[in-house]
C-alpha cells in the first residue's frame, strides 16, 4: 500500500480537487492506495517573518507556533507527494507559496530522497505552465524524485473536448506518477543537479559549526559523499563533480 497526499492550495472544492479526485482515480487503477487531501486553507500557517532563525539555528526555533509541523509529518509519512494550486495571477495561490516559504529551510537541507513528486496546475487561460516548471523546481528541490505533472485549463463552461483534454493530461502523469512510486532504484543524478549539490555543500562548507546547515551536511556525511544518496556514477560524472568541488571552493574563496 503506498501512501500518497495531494496538498492543495485552493481553498474551494471545485477545479483544483477535482482534477485531484480525477488523479486519484486514475492512480488507483495502478496499485493500492491510500489517497489524502490536504486542503492547506484548513491548516493554520503563519507567514514567514524572514528571522531565517530556521536556516542559521534550526527549524525548531522558529518564533511561529502553529500548524506548520502537522503538514511537516505529512510530508514526512507520504510515499508520494502532489503540490495542487490553482493559477493565480501567474503563480501558485499565495496560500501555496506560503507553504513553501515556511519550509524553504528544507531546500538547504533536503530530505524527501526516496519519494516521488508531481504537481497539478488549474486554470483559466494562461501562464500555467511557468507555474509547473515552478513547482517541479520546487519539488526536485526538496529532493523528491519528480515526475512530469500537468497543467489543465479549467474555463467555464467546459465542452466535452476541454472534458478529454484534461482526463488525457492527467492520466498520462498519473501513470508517471505511479511507475515513480514503484521504482526500485534511486535517480541518477543529472549534471545540473550534482552541480547543485556539490557547489552547495562546498559552500556550507566554508561555514562553521554554528551554522545549522553545516550540522546537517556533516551529520548526513554529505562533506564525503558522492550525491546526497548513495549512488554510484560513472567516471564523466565522477570527473564533473570534482570539478563541481573545486568551482564551488573557488567561488567561496572570492566571498
Ligand atoms: C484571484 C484569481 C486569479 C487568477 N489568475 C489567473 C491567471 O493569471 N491565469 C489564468 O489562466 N487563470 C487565472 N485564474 C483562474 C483560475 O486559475 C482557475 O479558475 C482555477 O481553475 C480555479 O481553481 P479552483 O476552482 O480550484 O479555485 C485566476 C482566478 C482567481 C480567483
Amino acid at each position: 500500500m503506498k501512501k500518497i497526499t495531494a496538498f492543495i492550495g485552493s481553498a474551494r472544492r471545485k477545479s483544483t480537487f477535482q482534477a485531484i479526485q480525477e488523479f486519484e482515480r486514475d492512480l488507483k487503477q495502478y496499485g493500492e492506495i491510500d489517497f489524502e487531501y490536504v486542503f492547506l486553507s484548513e491548516y493554520r500557517l503563519e507567514f514567514c517573518q524572514g528571522c531565517k532563525v530556521c536556516f542559521d539555528k534550526g527549524e525548531e526555533f522558529c518564533p511561529l507556533k502553529d500548524d506548520r509541523n502537522v503538514l511537516l509529518e505529512k510530508l514526512e509519512h507520504s510515499d508520494g507527494v502532489i503540490f495542487a494550486t490553482p493559477n493565480y495571477a501567474f503563480q501558485v495561490s499565495a496560500r501555496m507559496k506560503n507553504f513553501f516559504d515556511r519550509f524553504a529551510y528544507l531546500l538547504h537541507r533536503p530530505r524527501f530522497f526516496g519519494k516521488t513528486f508531481t504537481a497539478i496546475v488549474t486554470q483559466g487561460i494562461y501562464g500555467g505552465n511557468n507555474i509547473l516548471k515552478y513547482l517541479e523546481k520546487m519539488g526536485e528541490n526538496l529532493g523528491f524524485h519528480v515526475t512530469a505533472g500537468s497543467c489543465v485549463s479549467t474555463l467555464e463552461p467546459m465542452n466535452e473536448q476541454q472534458q478529454k483534454k484534461l482526463k488525457q493530461k492527467i492520466r498520462k502523469s498519473s501513470e508517471k506518477f505511479y511507475k515513480g512510486l514503484v521504482r526500485s532504484t534511486p535517480p541518477v543524478p543529472t549534471f545540473f543537479r550534482l552541480m547543485l549539490f556539490r557547489m552547495s555543500r562546498s559552500s556550507i562548507q566554508s561555514l562553521d559549526e554554528s551554522y545549522f546547515d553545516y550540522f546537517y551536511y556533516k551529520e548526513k556525511g554529505w562533506f564525503e559523499s558522492a550525491y546526497y544518496y548513495d549512488i554510484s556514477l560513472r567516471p564523466v560524472k565522477e570527473i564533473a563533480g570534482c570539478f563541481f568541488d573545486l568551482l564551488g571552493r573557488k567561488m567561496g574563496q572570492h566571498k
